[in-house]
């Protein structure tokens, strides 16, 4: 399988490489951010966007922070810090972001050689690689979930698209099909944005599997009609008791999926658990510009003077979850993530 690269080091090695996604599906457009300000407005438009690939690019785009020749270390370190404040406070929803943030700052604090531009960049550069060995992983654990000739629902977008590697819930079925099992994969679109329709839709066509895109709204008719085998999403944050943040939307399919008997997984790598966080009502929830919502895409959609509600994520409480799949394995309930770092 031709590997999507969501982030990348840019050709010259001084920037970060994205696969711009607002542009998709209709253009494969790659661009490369060259400041702290050029990343953080990336981040905040989703023109990268899923957890891990987030987390990477925030990492990455860190180290633009310092100067190819900063000889005052004090002084790059400072800039550092700012840097990452500024990135941290883009999307607060997504755990990974903050991690990758976090493991960066250490080596910033902790530095002892000659070049804190270099062990930075080797940092950001492990982040990504450890991405993407862990996307392989969890696609191994998921694929023994998935039978042959298995019709599967989806939500948004858990794919290469997400993360520096295959996936997260899409490796699985990556891995699956590699297995020579016949899967069939139906995509809610994911209003308003329509990561399921833009970008899941695209990612898998292109990769050869059968795909179906349907209305949030029609996935319950779905299921009623016995057409679903198993529902497999990805996750931004999961609390310590395993309740799971997630696109909006994944919450009503959890309770769609639980009323119809229809298996409902979720799969995310080691830095999307959160210890520290004990239950989803801690999860700080992003909210996003009512304009998605009323002239998303440009065309109105929804009277000028309403009030909006959008929240970009919802919480799954454990409860409605028959598994979480990570690198580390098929977790089954009663969860206790209080101890996974
Ligand atoms: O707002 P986004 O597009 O960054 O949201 C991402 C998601 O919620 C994805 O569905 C995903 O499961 C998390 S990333 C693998």
């Amino acid at each position: 399988m031709e590997l999507i690269e969501a982030v990348a080091w840019s050709a010259d090695g001084e920037g970060v490489r994205i696969l711009d996604q607002r542009e998709l599906p209709s253009r494969e457009m790659y661009r490369d951010l060259r400041s702290i300000d050029e990343v953080c407005d990336a981040i905040r438009t989703l023109a990268v966007r899923g957890a891990p690939a987030i987390g990477i690019a925030g990492a990455m785009g860190l180290t633009l922070a310092v100067d190819a020749h900063e000889d005052d270390r004090d002084t790059a370190r400072s800039r550092i810090v700012v840097a990452a404040d500024q990135i941290r406070a883009t999307r607060p929803t997504a755990v990974n972001l903050g991690w990758a943030l976090d493991r960066m700052l250490a080596v910033a604090s902790s530095h002892r050689r000659a070049s804190l531009r270099d062990e930075l960049r080797a940092e950001a550069t492990r982040i990504l690689d450890e991405d993407r060995a862990m996307c392989r992983r969890i696609g191994e654990y998921g694929a023994t979930l998935i039978g042959d000739g298995s019709r599967i629902l989806t939500h948004c977008n858990a794919g290469a698209l997400a993360t520096g590697g295959m996936g997260t819930a899409l490796a699985a079925i990556y891995v699956a099909t590699q297995q020579g099992k016949r899967v069939e994969v139906f995509v809610d679109e994911t209003r308003p944005l329509l990561q399921g329709s833009r970008l899941t839709a695209w990612e898998l066509a292109r990769a050869g599997i059968r795909v179906t895109v349907l209305v949030d709204s029609a996935a319950a008719v779905l299921m009623r009609a016995g057409r679903i085998d198993l529902c497999l999403v990805g996750a931004d944050r999961i609390a310590a008791n395993g309740d799971v943040a997630n696109k909006i939307g994944t919450y009503t399919l959890a309770i769609a999926a639980r009323h119809h008997g229809v298996p409902f997984y979720v799969a995310a790598p080691t830095s999307t658990f959160d210890s520290g966080t004990a239950a989803g009502q801690e999860i700080i929830i992003e909210q996003r510009s009512a304009d998605e919502v009323r002239c998303g895409f440009g065309a109105q959609t929804a009277p000028m003077d309403a009030d909006i509600f959008n929240p970009a994520f919802d919480v799954t409480p454990a409860n409605l979850i028959t598994a979480i799949v990570s690198d580390r394995g098929v977790h089954h309930p009663p969860f206790d993530f209080s101890h996974r770092s």
